[in-house]
């Protein structure tokens, strides 16, 4: 759908459910890590790109201090209030609204009620990252409706926090970062220390093309979090051994190697995938600047590898995927993308033979693992920011 279609879509919807046109627009858009696997909450590096799929919010301002929402992708709508913002288990997916809103009462800003229309074209729950560009539609919105001063990457750590401390997930900076901070046309390489990013150009000739293997994910909820508390476990040890150190990023291959026998096995395996992970960042953003096809070939193939046998993030779909990815036309390099346990992969592929890759994908994949997947490639759009017609 062009952005015109969208546009009337969307107001027009809005207009049946609130009776009046929307005043105010937003935009956050998805994500993809090029490289970089749970690499952010151990402080490390992530090359992202925000991607041309994103949520908007439509809005009119209120002046009886609430929020109406509806979604047109999703069931179910909420009306809260400023004054008293509680979850809502009803209808959990406005949550995401309800945190970015806490949280920013919380800070002291003063913030004005909507009536908002959220329409979103990322899919949710495939690893793309559609809650952050929620979290960031709504975050923008209220910057716009009450003139707040926040810079896109207070509005990003804000709405982190919305997300680990309302909504309950523990995530890390990338996917509020990659929403906030994305520039149209290139990739970028984030430091999830200091939060700086450099923006790299992609080689000519190259397509990021999204894998989406649409597998069910069965998680408890417990993967992640558990994860991160291994990440923690390795440092709290290793810091016996070097007491400066705060994070994986801090320690080299050569220091966990030294000390290999002090580490439980799994915490051993996750230590040495985050640390590998993260001077791959620092190698990829050279080879896709450069376009050395083979360096990022093993790069990439070297990430799966880590994320399937160290990291244990893979499944049978992902496995499935690769296979499909790496026989496909064209395919220049492929790797597991997000949180892992199925949801999206990305593959490097060369750019004329982009529709002979996707096709080749969706013909392999559905025969060998019996569901449709879908391929598409996707560009490097711009951070989240307010709609101007
Ligand atoms: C999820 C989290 C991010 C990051 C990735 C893995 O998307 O929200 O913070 O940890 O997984 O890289």
């Amino acid at each position: 759908m062009d952005v015109l279609a969208r546009r009337k879509l969307v107001s027009e919807r809005f207009a049946e459910r609130f009776g009046r046109q929307p005043l105010v627009w937003s935009q956050a858009p998805g994500r993809v890590d090029l490289m970089g696997s749970h690499t952010d909450y151990n402080l490390g590096y992530v090359l992202t790109q925000a991607i041309d799929r994103n949520t908007w919010i439509a809005a009119r301002p209120r002046n009886d201090g609430k929020v109406s929402i509806q979604s047109l992708n999703l069931e179910g709508r909420a009306e809260f209030t400023l004054d008293q913002i509680e979850h809502d288990t009803a209808v959990p997916w406005t949550d995401y609204v309800r945190g970015v809103a806490a949280i920013l009462r919380q800070q002291g800003y003063p913030l004005v009620g909507f009536d908002g229309l959220i329409h979103s074209t990322i899919p949710f729950g495939s690893g793309l990252s559609s809650s952050a560009a929620l979290e960031m539609a709504t975050a923008v919105l209220f910057r716009a409706l009450g003139d707040l001063e926040i810079d896109p990457v207070q509005m990003a750590l804000l709405c982190q926090r919305a997300e680990n401390e309302f909504v309950g997930m523990n995530c890390g900076i990338l996917d509020q970062y990659s929403s906030a901070m994305g520039r149209a046309g290139s990739v970028l390489l984030l430091d999830c220390r200091d939060l700086s990013s450099k923006t790299k150009p992609l080689a000519g000739g190259i397509q990021v093309v999204v894998c989406d293997t649409r597998a069910q994910r069965e998680l408890t909820g417990s993967e992640y979090p558990e994860r991160r508390a291994q990440c923690e476990e390795g440092v709290r040890i290793l810091a016996n051994f070097y007491p400066g150190i705060q994070a994986l990023r801090d320690l080299s291959i050569e220091q966990l190697e030294f000390h290999k026998a002090t580490l439980p096995g799994m915490v051993y395996r996750r230590c040495r995938f985050i640390i590998e992970e993260n001077q791959r960042v620092l190698d990829m953003a050279d080879a896709l600047t450069a376009g050395g096809r083979d360096q990022i070939s093993v790069l990439a193939a070297a990430s799966y590898a880590g994320a399937r046998d160290l990291y244990e993030i893979s499944c049978e779909e992902m496995e499935l995927m690769m296979a499909a990815m790496l026989s496909a036309p064209g395919v220049i390099g492929a790797r597991q993308a997000g949180a892992g346990f199925g949801g999206c992969m990305v593959a490097f592929v060369e750019q004329g033979q982009v529709e002979a890759f996707a096709w080749h994908v969706g013909e392999r994949y559905q025969a060998s693992s019996g569901i449709e997947p879908h391929a598409y490639p996707v560009s490097a759009a711009p951070g989240a920011g307010p709609l101007s017609w």
